[in-house]
This record gives C-alpha cells, sequence and structure tokens, in this order.
C-alpha cells in the first residue's frame, strides 16, 4: 500500500537532563489548582517556543521547520500530486487556547484554540488538475489560513521508565476548519506568468470548494504534528520531573 502522505520532521533527537527551562511556569499535580495552573503554563509555554528547548523536546516553532511532505492525487477539485520541501510553518506561538486540559486521572489532554493567520511556505512540486484545469510546476509556495481553528483531543498511558512515569499517546484526535485559505504558487507551468496568475486567481476564488476537500489533509498533517510534539515533550519530561 503506498501511504498518502508523507511527513519528516526536523526534531531534536538528543537526551538530556537538563532541568524545565527557568522561562517556562511549573505546575504541581498535588497543587489543588493544578488545572488552572496548567492550562496557564500551556498558554504561556506556547509564546516561549520561538527557539528549540532541548530539555523539553520541543523544536522551534516560529517557524516549525518540516524538510519534507507529500500528498497524493486523491482525485476531486484538487487532483494534483503534491510535494513540498523545505517548509516553513508560521504563526503557530500565537495560538491562543479556548480550553486545554491535562486530567490526570482520565489520562487525557484536551486542547482547543485558535491561530490567527498560519503561513505555510514551502518549495512546491505540483501536477494534476484543479477544478478540471491543468496545474503544472516547481517554485516557491505559500498557503496562508485564517483564524485556523483546532480542537485536539488525546489519551495517554503511563510507562515507567528508570523509576520515572512517562506519557505516552494512545489516541489522538483532531477536528480543525479555518475561516479562509488563501493561495500563491510562483512560476508555475516554468513561469508563464498569465497562465501561473490564472491559475492562483481560480483558486482564491474558489478558496471554499478547494479547502473542503483539503482540510481533510491538512487536519491529518497537523494531527501528525501534533502528536509528534506530545510525543517528543512526553518522552523527555517525565511526570516526575515536570510535575512534582
Ligand atoms: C525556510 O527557512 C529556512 C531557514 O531559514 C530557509 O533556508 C528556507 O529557504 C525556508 N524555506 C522557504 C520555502 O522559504
Ligand atoms: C502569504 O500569503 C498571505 C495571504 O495572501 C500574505 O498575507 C502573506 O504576506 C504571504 N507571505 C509571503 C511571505 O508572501
Ligand atoms: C523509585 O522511586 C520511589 C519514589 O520516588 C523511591 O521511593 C524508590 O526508592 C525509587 N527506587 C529506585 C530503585 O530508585
Amino acid at each position: 500500500m503506498i501511504m498518502r502522505y508523507y511527513i519528516v520532521f526536523a526534531f531534536l533527537a538528543t537526551l538530556s537532563n537538563c532541568s524545565i527551562p527557568p522561562n517556562f511556569k511549573r505546575c504541581f499535580r498535588k497543587d489543588p489548582n493544578f488545572k488552572k495552573c496548567y492550562s496557564e503554563a500551556a498558554q504561556f509555554g506556547t509564546t516561549q517556543l520561538t527557539k528549540a528547548y532541548e530539555a523539553l523536546g520541543t523544536p522551534n516553532l516560529e517557524p516549525l521547520h518540516i524538510p519534507f511532505l507529500t500528498v497524493r492525487d486523491k482525485g476531486g477539485v484538487f487532483s494534483v500530486d503534491q510535494i513540498f520541501k523545505n517548509c516553513n510553518l508560521s504563526g503557530l506561538t500565537n495560538l491562543k487556547f479556548d480550553q486545554i486540559e491535562l486530567d490526570l486521572e482520565k489520562k487525557s489532554l484536551i486542547a482547543d484554540g485558535v491561530i490567527p493567520k498560519v503561513e505555510f511556505k514551502c518549495q512546491y512540486e505540483l501536477n494534476g488538475k484543479v477544478l478540471l484545469l491543468p496545474i503544472k510546476g516547481e517554485g516557491d509556495s505559500n498557503v496562508t489560513l485564517i483564524n485556523f481553528h483546532a480542537n485536539y483531543r488525546t489519551s495517554y498511558e503511563e510507562v515507567v521508565k528508570n523509576n520515572k512515569t512517562y506519557f505516552k499517546t494512545v489516541k489522538s484526535e483532531l477536528d480543525s476548519s479555518a475561516q479562509r485559505w488563501y493561495f500563491q504558487f510562483d512560476n508555475l507551468f516554468n513561469g508563464i506568468k498569465e497562465l501561473g496568475d490564472n491559475i492562483n486567481l481560480v483558486m482564491n476564488d474558489n478558496w471554499k470548494e478547494i479547502a473542503d476537500e483539503l482540510q481533510p489533509e491538512y487536519n491529518e498533517i497537523v494531527r501528525q504534528i501534533l502528536k509528534g510534539i506530545f510525543a517528543k515533550i512526553w518522552s523527555k519530561t517525565s511526570l516526575e520531573k515536570f510535575l512534582d
């Protein structure tokens, strides 16, 4: 079976014993106000992820670099084989949570929030048809989503290693939507400007139809990104180190 998606992340791989960086708020699980503390810590922590933290296992999220991503043609209004390279995803640290709750009893985490503007800039290769028109080329691309809303739900299990407790994701689900999508693919059709401008115009005029079709794919990509980030954080920060 051929995988429809293929994503490569540039996450830190080294293990370390560094402690929690001082610019992150700490919470203690015995604290009766733990949930409130965790929610504030997560909101503030998100704004701090403008560089990588070895102790937390978090990559730089501003921008998040994604070396390689492919999405295969599956027909429909955007029937296109897509390759994206050298991507930078920016705006993630502006995420405003409406809710983020770590429930230590239920072993679940729920996060719900909005990112005002997500810019996804890559070097693209496209080949296929959009709204029945041919689209082909390679160059720089910018797919921008306005008011990207995400609801992420995950359950985890506890794994004990070296007498320390780590969280491991069992299940993760994401629902997402955006208020508006913008597309910009430079240099389509080997740089024949009129053709390229026309396709970009058609795509932006019909953004809703295309977005409805691409939403599940982008949803899956974002789910994998979030799952990857949590896996990294949770593999590095034991419950004892983080919450005691
Ligand atoms: C993404 O950022 C890296 C590092 O700053 C840069 O080398 C690369 O060209 C950027 N990618 C795009 C598509 O702009
Ligand atoms: C990407 O597209 C958005 C929406 O059109 C625009 O606001 C933004 O300036 C663009 N970014 C770049 C680097 O061209
Ligand atoms: C494991 O941790 C518990 C609780 O922190 C402690 O009482 C015990 O001595 C530790 N055991 C080892 C082998 O380090």
